[in-house]
């Protein structure tokens, strides 16, 4: 297996090669972590323009690293030179393992793991970075169901340090135990759980976020006081409403939503405004509009 970290668990199954399905923000951030561990990475997305955004994205990225003497310019060549990108799924031939990281519907996620069958072997890890739709229901679509597992990388992925790891009813042990050792592998903290909506984190965070949304859209207190008042009383890195907008909020809202069907609990009942706000495209930073604007 290659790498560059020197604190790898040994994985049973040789992993050299990462496809990564759709380079958004969380697939752009994922692809370059892999990259960053010495990994060859073969990025896809669904039209040149998405491949130019996501190309964008990592170039950004590191370009910040080199800026702030993380990363010698040299190296940031490296790093992108183990990056190819391709419009066709195909090309995922030789993948070790594919982690898909496309939009949060559940048909384009099954369509894309039933076409996966004929592309990748049998022996193919493959994840899905999927925040809260059923890891069992996308699963499904593939004819080795017990290779699928759930790797949930957290925004920044190339910051957070933490990656959850999902496991379904019918993953593989050997699966589940590889998967780990490559998240430890890239430095990452792995933590395992089932297959709920919003797994660990999200369960506990969105209502949090979600509150902050009402009290916003209540005129109860400004958007500065409220990120604030967890900034500066609770030690958060970032307020709610800044974290809402670095997520997305269409990501947000669908997170949400599907919290809401599958628990039922009013706290996870979006806040209106967050639908008025992703209907309007105020989609937060990517936009550069969300909650605050952005340059
Ligand atoms: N990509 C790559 N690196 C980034 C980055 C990005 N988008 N944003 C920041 N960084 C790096 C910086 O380069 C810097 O690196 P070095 O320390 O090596 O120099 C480091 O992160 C700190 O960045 P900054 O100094 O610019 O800013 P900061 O100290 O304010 O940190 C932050 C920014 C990392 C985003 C921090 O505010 C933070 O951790 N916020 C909370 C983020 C969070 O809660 N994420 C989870 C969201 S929920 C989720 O993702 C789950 C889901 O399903 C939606």
């Amino acid at each position: 297996m290659r790498g560059m970290t020197t604190s790898q668990a040994p994985v049973a199954r040789s992993v050299s090669t990462i496809g990564v399905i759709g380079l958004g923000t969380m697939g752009a951030g994922i692809a370059e972590v892999f990259a960053r561990n010495g990994y060859a990475v073969v990025g896809v997305e669904k039209d040149e323009e998405g491949l130019a955004r996501g190309r964008e994205h990592l170039e950004h990225s590191t370009a910040r690293a080199v800026q702030r003497e993380k990363m010698t310019e040299a190296e940031q060549a490296e790093l992108l030179g183990r990056i190819t990108f391709t419009t066709a799924l195909k090309d995922l031939t030789d993948a070790d393992l594919v982690v898909e990281a496309v939009v949060e519907s559940l048909e384009t996620k099954k369509a894309i793991f039933r076409e996966l069958d004929s592309i990748v072997s049998p022996q193919t890890v493959l994840a899905t970075n999927t925040s809260s739709l059923s890891v069992t229901e996308i699963s499904t679509a593939n004819s080795h169901p017990g290779r699928v597992i759930g790797v949930h990388f957290f925004n920044p992925a190339p910051v957070q340090d933490l990656v959850e790891i999902v496991r379904t009813v019918v993953t593989e042990d050997q699966v589940l135990a590889d998967t780990k050792a490559l998240v430890e592998a890239l430095g990452k903290n792995p933590v395992v759980c089932g297959d709920k909506a919003g797994f660990i984190a999200n369960t506990l965070l969105f209502g949090y976020l979600n509150h902050a949304v009402s009290m916003y859209e209540g005129r109860y207190a400004s958007r500065e006081d409220i990120d604030a008042a967890m900034r500066y009383g609770c030690g958060y890195p970032m307020g709610p409403l800044a974290l809402l907008d670095l997520i997305g909020l269409d990501t947000a809202y669908e997170i949400l939503e599907t919290m809401y069907r599958q628990g039922r609990d009013r706290l996870h009942a979006p806040a209106p405004i967050l639908k008025q706000m992703v209907t309007a495209g105020w989609l937060g930073r990517k936009t550069g509009r969300g909650f605050y604007t952005y340059e």
